[in-house]
């Protein structure tokens, strides 16, 4: 069983700069100091951080009780996730009180390892997020069946319909639980290649398409948390956009990983532009990190598109 993130299909020669690259996270000697420096550098660049042993600690009942949580035809178990906002767990359909009971407790400690894991080696983000779901994904996705802009095969960058960003990251915790099998991934550029290549093509939003009277009314209405802002608009228009453009698909630059079992990796989804090819049984926690905390301000998806735009996109 390989321990390392394998690169298996090299990208072409001429590979452009704005590609993820895997930066493996060495564990922690007793007593160092928490802080891991650079990691927000490289994190914010596009990397992916890999750390190639099971840094959360499951228990082998708590995994096999995962593992038992397959598929099936009723399409239950689909989108399980755990809301740390409001301590509920969704999704579970038809599922027996008592082991939604025992799965949300999982989840539950997954997300708050999650957050203590970050605020540990990461100290410039601590506190500087909205703790968003953590989800448990146990079905394959080789030939996984979903509309094609919901398809999670197809090379894409992160943008959430109900849950728009105003320019806050979308940062991500995986950890591969299948006792066998690796969770294969494809990652191309990154969304500042993309977003040079493709963001006119796309649409590139207007100035006063939202901006300063946009903002006062949002906060005086207190809803910033769910109107969207110019910039969220074009981050889902972007992300269908992708999904739906068969050339780019084909043609994309495209390189193959494969996180082994027991693997965690960790990444900026709306930078990283990813598809998952196939892998079954994974636990992953969102954080949408404040664009304030960034260490590359002028890394962020929304100050790139803000350099093409030449006006605000959200406030
Ligand atoms: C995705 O965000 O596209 C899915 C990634 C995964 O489940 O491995
Ligand atoms: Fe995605």
């Amino acid at each position: 069983m390989s321990a390392t993130a394998e690169k298996r299909a090299k990208a072409p020669a001429s590979q452009p700069d704005c590609v993820s690259r895997m930066v493996e996270v060495a564990p922690l000697p007793a007593g160092a100091a928490n802080r891991t420096e650079g990691l927000a550098r490289e994190l914010e660049t596009g990397n992916i951080l890999f750390l190639p042993r099971m840094p959360f600690p499951l228990s082998e009942e708590d995994r096999a009780f995962l593992l038992a949580q397959k598929q099936t035809d009723a399409g239950y178990h689909k989108n399980i996730a755990y809301r740390p906002a409001e301590d509920r767990l969704t999704g579970t359909g038809r599922m027996p009180a008592r082991d939604a009971a025992k799965l949300k407790s999982i989840l539950k400690a997954y997300s708050e390892w999650a957050a203590q894991f970050l605020s540990d080696r990461i100290p410039e983000y601590a506190g500087r997020w909205v703790r968003d779901f953590a989800s448990y994904r146990p079905i394959e996705e080789k030939a996984r069946k979903a509309r094609l802009t919901a398809r999670n095969d197809l090379a894409h960058v992160d943008a959430f319909p109900t849950r728009p960003t105003h320019g806050d990251r979308i940062l991500r915790v995986f950890i591969n639980i299948n006792p066998a099998k690796g969770r294969v991934w494809i990652t191309s550029e990154t969304f500042e290649g993309l977003a040079e290549r493709f963001a006119r093509e796309v649409g590139i939003p207007r100035a006063g398409a939202g901006g300063k009277v946009f903002g006062k009314m949002a906060k005086a209405l207190g809803i910033r948390q769910w109107s969207r802002s110019p910039y969220d608009a074009f981050m889902l228009r972007f992300h269908d956009f992708l999904k739906e453009n068969s050339l780019f698909q084909r043609d994309c630059i495209k390189q193959q990983w494969e996180f082994p079992p027991g693997s965690c990796w960790i990444c900026y989804t709306d930078m990283v532009s990813h598809a998952v090819l196939s892998g079954q049984f994974a636990l992953e926690q969102t954080f949408l990190v404040s664009r304030h905390a960034m260490a590359l301000p002028e890394k962020s998806p929304i100050r790139i598109l803000e350099r093409i735009c030449g006006h605000p996109l959200s406030n």
